[in-house]
């Protein structure tokens, strides 16, 4: 156990700073707010914290439009802060990651604004222009994520540019040295100061097709879905040369030790696994977001997890997500009985957990009203349900009419659950959401099986998936009723002791003996220890 990498150990925690803590009453969470809430990561047993942009932005993307990749967002504090809260993360043996955007800038960005001055700007071709077509439309069919032409038009250089998210978010050019070069040094600028790794922000994108060839109409979309899924991006993501600019991201990290690269990257299995690299050389963590993208069916998943497995590469190690500032919430897509079904899942598969801020309290979706929406896309593609406003909420602290947030008002509304869904009330409840992942957590931290062992399916039939988890003689099984079914059946793998109940869903049943089969409940997972 002792040699496994703490990212490989360990689990992730990723905060969206603005809606965590905030400490200065501008209902905006900030560095100093996350410092006040530091105990509250050891107390939960996570060993990583990822934090979602903190660099000075206009945020026209909440961050993710970075208008100065050295330096922190006035809202959220200053470098000190961020130097102070290094100290208290590591005083306490947790990791710092940060999010790294290195696709695209800010519109704002000095060095976007020295692009944008004029086509023999030294610093023109850091971005991407292009020609009008011959009747003055974008150059081609190129969709931003957001809605609408990729392509916007700058009147004074008579030049389009590129953009794959908003306007506000011109993509560089990594196919110019000099960009690289300008980003690997501000990654080094946050590694020298302690940071433990960077959580790569839309990896896939970063080249696009040097032909700037049209992307070709995609026969699967029919309306419901985003604009931009009108076409297949297969020339504006997933280029083969990516992978080299990825291990050149790897060798930076690999300067320093025990850092962790993680990508996000939303791609089928096959074509995902393809970033950790030749030998191994690229990305620690291409983000498995498979889970959220999966019908909720034992049978889907545990073919998921087969398919998962089967397709990693020798050696690479595995992580699942839950959640993340972009998708729904979990326990709104599933309801709160199966989202502690998930909880169990997503702690006791083979590979490294990312948990989203406040699924550990059962937070959902909160309905944000027409005239509260932040988020570009719901502006730009407004009562389609792409928004993500709703899973950025505040964290429920407490029961207190601003849920222990802030003492201003809110950027977003509070959920109206929260005088009983918060940490503080479900803290002192044993039968809590909150109670069980720390139980689960725990469980994982101390069981070498659950965190590192191999994985086996032992079932995957009548809304019931099972699996073993194996290290050095030790064995854990899993089994997760999908439904509320009742009386569950699964029979336990052949073995000469009983096995010993360590944890339910539903809070009880420790210590209980299971020799030859086991019955789940409705929306009961459970995990049996089969040697003792
Ligand atoms: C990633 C981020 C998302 C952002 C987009 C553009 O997908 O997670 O929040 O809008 O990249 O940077």
């Amino acid at each position: 156990m002792g040699h496994a990498p703490w990212w490989q150990r360990g689990i992730v925690y990723q905060v969206y700073p603005r809606s965590f803590q905030d400490s200065n009453g501008d209902g905006v969470g900030d560095l100093k707010g996350i410092l006040r809430r530091v105990d509250y990561f050891g107390w939960l047993g996570v060993d990583a914290v990822w934090l979602s942009p903190i660099y000075p932005s206009p945020m026209a993307d909440f961050g993710y439009d970075v208008a100065d990749y050295r330096g922190i967002e006035p809202v959220f504090g200053t470098l000190d802060d961020f130097s102070e809260l290094v100290a208290a993360l590591h005083g306490r043996g947790l990791k710092l990651i940060l999010d790294l955007v290195p696709n695209h800038t800010s519109d704002r960005h000095p060095w976007f604004v020295a692009s944008r001055s004029g086509r023999s700007d030294p610093k023109r071709d850091w971005y991407i222009w292009r020609d009008a077509a011959p009747d003055g439309g974008p150059p081609n069919n190129w969709l931003s994520t957001f809605g609408g032409s990729a392509w916007e038009w700058d009147a004074a250089t008579g030049q389009y540019y590129y953009h794959a998210f908003a306007r506000e978010q011109p993509d560089l050019n990594w196919r110019n040295p000099a960009v690289r070069r300008a980003v690997y040094d501000a990654m080094r600028f946050w590694l020298d100061r302690g940071v433990d790794g960077f959580r790569v922000d839309v990896m896939w994108h970063l080249l696009k097709d040097p032909a700037w060839r049209d992307n070709p109409p995609n026969p699967a979309y029919d309306g419901s879905q985003p604009e931009f899924q009108r076409l297949l991006e297969v020339n504006t993501t997933d280029q083969p040369d990516v992978h080299e600019i990825v291990a050149e991201m790897r060798a930076l990290i690999d300067e320093y030790d025990d850092r962790v690269l993680i990508g996000e990257i939303y791609l089928p299995i096959e074509r995902l696994v393809a970033y950790y690299g030749r030998d191994l050389a690229g990305a620690h963590l291409p983000f498995n977001f498979q889970l959220i993208l999966t019908a909720w069916d034992a049978g889907r998943i545990a073919g998921l997890v087969e398919r998962y497995e089967a397709a990693l590469p020798a050696g690479a190690w595995p992580n699942w997500v839950l959640g993340n500032h972009d998708k729904p919430r979990f326990a709104s897509r599933v309801g709160p009985a199966q989202a502690r079904v998930a909880a169990m899942l997503l702690l006791t598969l083979r590979g490294t957990p990312t948990l989203y801020y406040g699924d550990e309290i059962g937070m959902r979706d909160v309905p944000i009203p027409p005239g509260m929406v932040h988020d570009p896309w719901e502006k730009n593609e407004p009562g389609m349900g792409f928004g993500r406003d709703p899973q950025r909420t505040p964290m429920q602290w407490d029961a207190s009419a601003l849920a222990g947030f802030t003492t201003g008002t809110p950027w977003l509304p509070l959920a109206d659950d929260r005088a009983a869904c918060n940490v503080e009330v479900l803290s002192d409840d044993a039968g809590s959401i909150l109670a069980l992942y720390r139980q689960l957590i725990e469980l994982r931290r101390t069981s070498p099986a659950l965190s590192l062992g191999t994985y086996r399916t032992v079932a995957a039939e009548g809304g019931v998936f099972a699996y073993e988890r194996r290290y050095d003689g030790a064995s854990m099984l899993v089994a997760l009723n999908f439904g509320d079914q009742p009386d569950r059946r699964i029979e336990l793998p052949p073995g000469d002791r009983p096995g010993r109940v360590l944890a339910s869903t539903h809070g009880d049943r420790q210590g209980e003996t299971v020799a030859g089969a086991l019955t789940l409940r409705p929306d009961e997972g459970v995990i049996v220890s089969l040697t003792g």
